[in-house]
């Protein structure tokens, strides 16, 4: 388990005497935190027994943190982190963000594609994840924003930005409950939606800790008492290294161009050629009109026009061909539940047993995709508004960032996120990574995708790999964002 504040690791020992017990929804640890200026106070919550839910030599350490939403109510947010097996000390920390908006990362990233167990196929346990991306650091998975998997507050952020900083909020509380893992190198992975949380929340980091660069002090710890007054020490800095964003969505317009050549190019390509003679004239008219969501925002009539003529393609495959638009070379008939595993998630952090080993209430459900939460984003107009503002930020401060995909996903296919890499971002290395040509990656002496890359962008492809590249090619993506991390992609 991951080691916690020298304090609450006293508080730990006495509160689990009291506890009779194992099956008990009455908090095991409650510590409250307080006293510096830039972390707002909050109390920790650990959950009881991870291990009894996730079948791992690392079951990880979860639990609530609760803060005041300055609203008049409380936030309380779930978070479930796994230390490295390797070094747990020294190796970097990586935050995944699950898409959605408004899909569970604890649920879905965690218990499908990267965690260290993972749900069983069958459903019902966990099996060990040899793959899992605590092979070589430590992953942190956090439901968010409130409504999210098992995360409850009063109030939803109303869209992306007010979402970023409340992630902030809670990070600075994550690392102020967690010191050692402060000041390790940070990096924030995600995936499909991810393309907007990732880059959004890491710009808000780089933003706050340019701001604050001030002296950091110790911190009061306090167990079930009145919170202590705040002063001037500055809580723990985030030591922001680079993003990952995998098969993510940050510029539509640009993008969208991709949909027509991932069904009409290659010898199997979905459509024949004469629905692409067809599908052409709409392909071009989107090239030249998707745009006008970025100029007259998400909820104009005429990016709702656009939106719907654009998306028509996507509507076809899924509709009338019935493949699954995560990995177009499989059959699906409901494009909501395409994968069992999903299903098996919600059921598993739905039971009373594994809430009680997570500390989570009883009679609080989990919610794997919460809708209040994409509604909000469709009524502020955040639904897939572009994110490429903050991409740029991030590639101009110099801070790395990998953009992965899987070469069979149709909804963030490879073709768009070319046209994304290669046009669609605008930074000083954009007309030099344009004119690189993309080379194999290996996996041993096995070609395991395409890649390219200048200074602080690269771009890579997993062959064989749909939407959910850790789940379809656990062993490649592994392989994959360790590389990265530590420099460049293996070679032959
Ligand atoms: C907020 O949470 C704290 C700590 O769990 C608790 O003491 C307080 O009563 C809560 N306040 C509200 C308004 O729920
Ligand atoms: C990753 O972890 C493995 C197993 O502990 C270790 O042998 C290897 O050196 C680590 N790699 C890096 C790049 O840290
Ligand atoms: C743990 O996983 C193994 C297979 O990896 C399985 O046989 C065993 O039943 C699982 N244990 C539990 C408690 O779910
Ligand atoms: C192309 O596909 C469409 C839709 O499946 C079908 O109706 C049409 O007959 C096909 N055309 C050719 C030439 O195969
Ligand atoms: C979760 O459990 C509650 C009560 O046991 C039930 O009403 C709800 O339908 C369940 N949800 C899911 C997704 O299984």
């Amino acid at each position: 388990m991951l080691s916690v504040h020298l304090l609450t690791l006293i508080a730990l020992v006495t509160s689990a005497k009291a506890a009779i017990s194992p099956f008990t929804s009455r908090p095991r640890l409650q510590t409250t935190f307080s006293g510096l200026s830039d972390v707002e106070p909050f109390s920790l919550r650990l959950s009881p027994d991870t291990a009894k839910v996730c079948n791992s030599t690392t079951p990880g350490t979860s639990g609530f943190i609760t803060a005041d939403d300055g609203q008049g109510g409380n936030n309380s947010i779930f978070f479930w982190a796994f230390e490295s097996k390797h070094d747990a000390k020294t190796d970097p920390v990586i935050l995944w963000m699950s898409g959605g908006p408004g899909a569970s990362s604890v649920g879905y990233g965690n218990l499908m594609e990267l965690g260290p167990c993972r749900i069983a196929s069958e459903g019902g346990y966990t099996v060990d994840n040899e793959f899992g991306w605590n092979v070589n650091a430590t992953i942190l998975f956090v439901d968010q924003p409130v409504g999210v998997g098992y995360s409850r507050g009063q109030r939803i952020p109303t869209g992306l930005r007010d979402s970023s900083l409340a992630m902030l909020r809670f990070l600075r509380q994550f690392m102020t409950a967690f010191p050692e893992l402060a000041d390790r190198d940070f990096y924030i992975a995600g995936e499909s939606y991810g393309g907007s949380w990732v880059p959004a929340l890491a710009s808000t980091i780089l933003r706050s800790e340019s701001r604050s660069s001030g002296q950091r002090g110790a911190l009061m710890v306090q167990e079930d008492g009145p919170n202590l007054s705040p002063n001037s020490r500055r809580g723990p800095k985030i030591n922001l290294k680079g993003i990952m964003i995998g098969n993510g969505l940050v510029r539509r317009s640009v993008q969208n161009i991709g949909f027509f050549e991932t069904v009409c190019s290659g010898p199997a390509s979905l459509f024949n050629s004469s629905q692409c003679l067809e599908w052409a004239p709409r392909a071009m008219w989107c090239e030249d009109n998707l745009a006008v969501c970025e100029v007259d925002g998400m909820k104009s009539s005429a990016c709702k026009d656009a939106e719907s003529k654009c998306s028509a393609i996507s509507k076809v495959v899924v509709e009338d061909m019935h493949l699954n638009p995560y990995d177009f070379r499989r059959e699906c008939h409901d494009p909501d539940s395409c994968y069992s595993e999903m299903r098996h998630i919600d059921e598993y952090l739905n039971r009373s047993d594994v809430k009680m080993a997570l500390g989570v209430p009883e009679n609080e459900p989990f919610v794997g995709i919460s809708l209040d939460v994409f509604k909000q984003w469709e009524e502020v107009g955040d639904l897939w508004r572009a994110s490429d503002e903050y991409v740029n930020h991030l590639l101009q401060s110099g801070i790395r960032v990998l953009i992965y995909v899987g070469d069979k996903d149709l909804y963030c296919n490879a073709a768009g996120m070319r046209l994304l890499v290669d046009r669609g971002l605008s930074w000083h290395g954009q007309p030099i990574i344009r004119l690189r040509e993309l080379v194999p990656w290996y996996l041993g002496t096995k070609s395991a995708g395409l890649w390219k890359s200048y200074e602080p962008l690269t771009y890579a492809e997993v062959a064989g790999a749909g939407h959910l590249v850790p789940f379809d090619k656990p062993e490649e993506a592994l392989t994959l964002i360790n590389s990265w991390i530590h420099g460049r992609l293996p070679a032959l």
